[in-house]
């Protein structure tokens, strides 16, 4: 277990160790191993099961139904010869579903480290027998070792709780402006624990208002950016129609999303920024590698622009890719009332990507609204501190219902951006098959087909799709939604939006170009040189953890041991919404100084190739993934819980599943000083982030 390995250390403890001097025991990796356990019978066999990440071009490997994917390889000990045991020949590895009503043969099991394939699913037993033949269908010998995938644990939970069933009275909560009210239900989180009724968050209940007239906002327009024009960017009130309700929320120049700015790399662009808010508001370039001056962090880079007042950016373009900008201030507001917007950098005189018949540039969002309108915000500190706020209306470029119309045949690139708070994408479009070709900063060394593309909050996929047959085809996000209550898994399909592929012979010149897969060989001589630092042991660890204070009762409970890798959904949205960031601390903690979030003071030297190691506790109160993004810099995922990446990219936003340690090489090439935080905004609206300099 060479991961295990790699962190042990930062938790103080030893893999392997136990009460019986050679049992193999999981140690602190819970999320991503389990034990595996002989009968009383038999007490000198042991192993462990572990689940290695399957690695891709996302941050993590899911089916296109959302269920994760991974290689499970088994660690065993002590098992004797099978003939010992009866008529036996060899050891068999089976995998059940939790309820025992389909299994699948793993494969052939001996003493020591048997890779035993894949597996989709976060909830099953492993079972391995004696068997009278290699070659046997049905498990029918004696049983050896047995263990359940982590992700079964959680069902542990469900036992201990007296759920209140959705639709039961809920006790009166003050209705109208100026009062919190219960959230609305969202998929997965139906159950409430006893005693949650009652709670509210603990700060004021804010949401935007203005006497002014407010005009209603219209869709995005295109500006294409040459070297040293000037974008007047004004924040301002807009008047939005979401699904049947007048809302009133932000814009940039009444658009929404935000201008789409198109660039040529190498070209600069003068940006007036105006807040005309009724709070302070900043621009942060997301991915851009401009100076440290114009990267809009207040306290940091600048100071907060307040209402009425102006910012001048200078928006250098020096990496081809689609980038995006938003305020950084108060993101779960203002980021989620509409203030995003896209830009899309090409090189000048070069086709940088293959040909497609049409490019779409889509920002995926979801906003949280009842009857009423928008669930208030909080006003001191941010309302579901835990999980980030998770919408029940999702968002394409600003609209509830996204439509595309294409001709049969042809291939669409998808420059899609995750702007929402917290979501986590599994994307699809019906059974098209998807070509990943670029992410957050260029393109990836080699192109890979995808049935589905996971994007993480702030992250940017290229995605090319041919769409070969007439009709209606969906832009689906397909997940396995928890219930943290029971601890069961349910299938959560959402759309997002439709294509509406017309009859007719397809004309399309790019679908030869699709057909096949491009090696991008200037990518991979650029990145080359960057291999060698793979094996070098990190420059810097940071351990992301969590710490609480003064949680009511029910929520503490709602807390207790259920950690899963990821969150797909907001499975607990009543002790989510009611945790503020007065009682949650995120946590970003450098493992060599014990310090933590903006009191580790990192300074590197400009050109510094830095190995950063994060590892993601999966012992905290309530392990999470972390979308992680770096400021100003950019860098390659190189490997996750040990396991080494193959098809590098640049990129600044990745993805860190609860429990997993992932290494990243940073490019330390833009002099400044710069922030590292999640971009889940109530994450970082509750701590985690840190500031480095590179000199
Ligand atoms: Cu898009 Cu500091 O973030
Ligand atoms: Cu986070």
């Amino acid at each position: 277990m060479r991961w295990a390995s790699l962190i042990a250390p930062l938790l103080g403890m030893t893999i392997g160790q136990s009460a019986s001097a050679q049992a193999l025991r999981c140690g602190p990796s819970i999320l991503h191993c389990t034990d595996l356990v002989a009968p009383p019978e038999l007490p000198g066999i042991s192993g462990t099961l572990e689940l290695q990440p399957v690695i891709g071009p996302f941050g993590v490997a899911v089916t296109p139904a959302g269920a994760p994917k991974y290689r499970l390889l088994a660690h065993v000990t002590g098992l004797p010869a099978p003939g010992t045991l009866g008529r036996y020949e060899s050891y068999v590895a089976w995998a059940y579903t939790v309820t025992l009503d389909s299994v699948i043969k793993l494969g052939i099991v001996h003493n020591g480290r048997v890779p035993l394939g894949e597996i989709g699913r976060e909830q099953f037993r492993v079972l391995i027998s004696a068997e009278p033949s290699a070659g046997v269908r049905q498990r029918r010998g004696r049983l050896v070792l047995r263990g359940t995938s982590p992700g079964a644990r959680l069902l542990a939970h469900r036992d201990l709780m007296q759920p209140v069933a959705p639709g039961a009275p809920v006790d009166a909560h003050a209705h109208g402006a100026g009062a919190w009210r219960m959230p609305p239900m969202l998929p997965g989180g139906s159950m409430m624990m006893p005693g949650m009724r009652h709670l509210t968050p603990s700060v004021a209940p804010w949401l935007p208002a203005t006497d002014a007239d407010v005009p209603a906002a219209v869709p995005r327009r295109i500006v294409s950016v040459r070297d040293g024009d000037t974008l007047r960017l004004v924040a301002g009130f807009v008047r939005r129609s979401v699904a049947g309700k007048s809302l009133l929320m932000y814009g940039f120049n009444g658009q929404y999303p935000g201008p789409l700015i198109r660039a040529t790399r190498g070209a600069t662009l003068i940006v007036q920024f105006e807040n005309q808010l009724d709070q302070p508001s900043s621009v942060h370039w997301h991915g851009v590698r401009l100076d440290n001056h114009s990267d809009g962090v207040p306290d940091v880079t600048q100071r907060a622009v307040p209402p009425g007042g102006r910012f001048e950016y200078r928006v250098h373009f020096r990496d081809a890719g689609i980038y995006w900008y938003h305020p950084h201030v108060r993101e779960d507001i203002q980021q989620d009332l509409g203030l995003y917007g896209n830009i899309l950098v090409v090189p000048p005189n070069e086709r940088w990507l293959p040909s497609v018949d049409r490019e779409e540039v889509l920002a995926l969002d979801d906003l949280l609204v009842d009857e009423e309108g928008l669930l208030p915000y909080g006003t001191e500190t941010p309302t579901h501190a835990l999980m980030g706020r998770w919408g029940n209306t999702f968002l394409v470029n600003g609209e509830p219902r996204y439509t595309l119309s294409v001709r049969r045949g042809d291939v669409v690139r998808f420059y899609f951006t995750n702007v929402s708070n917290a979501r986590v994408y599994n994307l699809s479009f019906g059974d098209a098959r998807m070509k990943v070709v670029a992410s957050d900063a260029g393109k990836l060394e080699r192109e890979v087909w995808a049935s589905s593309v996971v994007i993480a909050p702030a992250e940017r996929y290229v995605i090319d799709v041919r769409f070969d047959s007439a009709g209606e085809v969906a832009l689906t996000n397909r997940v396995q939604a928890l219930d943290h209550m029971y601890g069961t898994y349910a299938p959560e399909v959402d759309t997002l939006g439709v294509v509406r592929v017309s009859l007719g012979a397809g004309t399309s010149r790019a679908a030869k170009v699709f057909s096949s897969l491009r090696a991008n060989t200037d990518v991979i001589a650029e990145l080359a040189p960057y291999r060698r630092y793979a094996s070098r042991p990190p420059d810097q660890t940071l351990v992301l953890d969590l710490e609480t204070r003064e949680l009511p009762q029910p929520v503490v409970m709602m807390l207790n041991a259920l950690n899963v890798p990821m969150d797909w959904n907001d499975g607990m949205s009543m002790a989510n919404w009611v945790s503020t960031g007065r009682e949650v601390r995120w946590i970003l903690r450098d493992a060599a100084s014990g310090r933590e979030n903006m009191d580790i003071h990192w300074r590197f030297a400009r050109g510094a190739i830095v190995k950063l190691r994060i590892f993601n506790n999966p012992m905290s109160a309530h392990a999470m993934d972390h979308p992680i993004h770096i400021h100003g810099q950019r860098f390659l995922v190189i490997s996750r819980n040990g396991v080494s990446n193959d098809n590098l990219g640049w990129k600044d936003t990745g993805l860190i599943p609860a429990g997993e340690t992932v290494d990243l090489l940073v490019d330390m090439a833009n002099p400044g000083t710069w922030l590292l935080h999640c971009h889940v905004a109530e994450h970082m609206g509750a701590g985690m982030m840190l500031a480095f300099v590179v000199e």
